[in-house]
């Protein structure tokens, strides 16, 4: 069974692979590179020994999407692919409604065309806006986003619900992801931002591999056991095997599901620092920064759902994501560029 993979060779994308190869599934990645390497696509051929099947290609473009049912046999789309920087989607309002919006839109609609009805998509923690209760479970109403890139989550999951409703042969399933951090263990594959990173563990990575001088820890008022941002932080091998378990219910004729991917636990911006600091034995500096706009207090999510009707649940704790995060930092200053 081939398994198209949009926006494979990105960081979540590109550890989905590993494991759905591992579980057997074929894989096709289309991805355009605009926000990663095709060297991360080799590192997963090396760590599984199988081939990942390649199209440099937009999912914009229905030319390539054509192409790609015509030569493969495709079962069901995993739906990565799209800009995710909150602070460009500001700036470029219209480059993320179209990238990530039209994206989609351009690909569902090939897929149908294809008979290929099941898919599933990369949302996010973000449609909870600042959540009305906590730990936030799947029926949590969805919040106002603080910005077009939150936006184009909230409405993507509202129009593929729209479109399942109409039809009911389309299975289609929304993962929200809370913060995803850590890499594979072989230290080979990893987060590789463009520029200064704005998430918090990649600029910790690079505080430490001294690239940069120093963490801005972004508010130490708010209403949280220490004052800093309380968030769900996620080993991303943890939320690959998400999606290896997602498609499982796929292929049981799933309609449409809603799944929190966390941990449950929420931990603050200075328990981050203790923890990597202790699972590396380096000395992270910070000082203390006006908070950051659009930022909330604290998002952690009930995760019970998912461990119920897809059998998962998180397994690395917070040591083995700081470490973990580490080892691919260090191995990998300059992430795929050497
Ligand atoms: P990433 O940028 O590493 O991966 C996204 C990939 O999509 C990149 O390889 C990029 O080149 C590709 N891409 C972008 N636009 C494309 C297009 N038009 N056509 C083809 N390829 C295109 O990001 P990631 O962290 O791996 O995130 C994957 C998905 O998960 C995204 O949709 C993101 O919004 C979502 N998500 C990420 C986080 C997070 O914190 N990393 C949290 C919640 C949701
Ligand atoms: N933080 C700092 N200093 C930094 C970076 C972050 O103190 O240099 C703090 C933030 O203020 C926040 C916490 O660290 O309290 C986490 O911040 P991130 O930027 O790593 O993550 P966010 O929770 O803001 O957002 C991330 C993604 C979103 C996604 C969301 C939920 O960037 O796209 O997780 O999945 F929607």
């Amino acid at each position: 069974m081939a398994i198209l993979v949009t926006g494979g060779a990105g960081y979540i994308g590109s550890h989905t692979c590993v494991e759905l190869l591992d579980a057997g599934y074929e894989v096709v990645v289309l991805d355009n590179l605009s926000n990663s390497s095709e060297k991360s696509l080799e590192r997963v051929e090396t760590l599984t020994g199988k081939k990942v099947t390649f199209y440099k290609g937009d999912i914009l473009d229905r030319d390539i999407l054509n192409e790609v049912f015509a030569k493969e046999s495709i079962d069901s789309c995993i739906h990565f692919a799209g800009l995710k920087a909150v602070g460009e989607s500001v700036a470029k309002p219209w480059e993320y409604y179209s990238n990530n919006i039209a994206g989609t839109l351009t690909l569902v609609d090939v897929m149908r065309q294809n008979g290929c009805k099941n898919i599933i998509f990369s949302s996010s923690a973000t449609v909870y806006g600042d959540p009305a209760e906590i730990p936030i479970t799947e029926n949590c109403p969805k919040g106002q986003c603080t910005n077009p890139y939150g936006w184009t989550k909230s409405m993507l999951e509202q129009i593929l619900m729209d479109i399942q409703k109409a039809d009911n042969e389309w299975n289609i399933i929304l993962l929200r992801y809370f913060n995803p951090i850590g890499a594979h263990k072989s230290g080979t594959m990893g987060e590789n931002p463009n520029g200064i990173p704005n998430n918090l563990m990649p600029y910790i990575t690079q505080v430490a591999v001294g690239k940069l001088k120093e963490l801005g820890v972004f508010g130490d008022d708010y209403d949280t056991p220490d004052g800093t941002g309380v968030r769900d932080y996620i080993h991303v091998v943890d939320l690959a095997l998400g999606h290896v378990k997602a498609l499982k219910k796929i292929e049981e004729k799933a309609g449409l599901c809603i799944y929190n991917l966390g941990t449950g636990h929420g931990y603050s911006v200075l328990d981050i620092v203790k923890n990597f600091e202790e699972a590396n034995d380096i000395k992270i500096p910070y000082s203390i920064k006006p908070r950051r706009p659009g930022d909330i207090a604290t998002c952690y999510c009930d995760p019970t759902k998912a461990k119920e009707e897809l059998g998962w649940e998180a397994q690395f704790g917070i040591k083995e994501m700081c470490a973990d995060s580490w080892r691919w930092q260090k191995n990998n200053p300059n992430g795929y560029e050497g």
